[in-house]
């Protein structure tokens, strides 16, 4: 059974409900899912999952400090996680106010450390994007974005 990270962090519960979706979708895949924030692990799992998907909500364009801090301490385990698949989503203020630029610092990040990147083409091309809380628009992206994980790690 493939086992999966779902990492998040939040500060007014519209990434965790994201998270919480995701989470709910992979495991209804017959995916091995932990869901945690971001303070509850330490990088010393990473090891242990075959993929981690990973949100924040927007922090003036970018991910918030704890996510980075946790992706700076990875470095523990640079070469060490190559080949992991990974995909991110946002929760933004607005439109237009950052949220994609915030997807794509996750992946660069997971990039860097060779791993797997998923991009989209049926939901937003970096990671899905809520505007504040996940609307419906959101939670139809948040299937797509699990379908398109669940199936691409089953070949990896
Ligand atoms: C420190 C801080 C910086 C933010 N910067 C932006 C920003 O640059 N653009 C934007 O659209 N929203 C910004 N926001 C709004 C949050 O991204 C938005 O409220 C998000 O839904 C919060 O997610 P959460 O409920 O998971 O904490 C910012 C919020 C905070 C607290």
């Amino acid at each position: 059974m493939k086992k999966v990270l779902v990492l998040y962090y939040s500060r007014t519960g519209n990434t965790e409900k994201m998270a919480k979706k995701i989470a709910e979708g992979l495991a209804n895949k017959n995916i091995a899912v932990d869901l945690k924030k971001v303070d509850e692990v330490d990088v010393d799992v990473l090891p242990n999952y075959d993929g981690y998907i990973i949100g924040s909500p927007n922090y003036f364009g970018t991910m918030a400090a704890e996510v980075k801090k946790f992706i700076d301490e990875s470095v523990k385990y640079y070469r060490k996680i190559e080949g992991k698949l990974v995909a991110a989503f946002t929760s933004t203020g607005m439109i237009g106010g950052g949220g994609e630029t915030v997807c794509l610092d996750i992946l660069k990040a997971f990039l860097i450390h060779g791993c797997l990147c998923l991009g989209f083409t049926r939901l937003g091309h970096y990671g899905p994007v809520a505007i504040g809380k996940p609307d419906e628009r959101v939670e139809k992206e948040l299937t797509e974005m699990v379908n398109r994980y669940a199936e691409v790690l089953s070949r990896i």
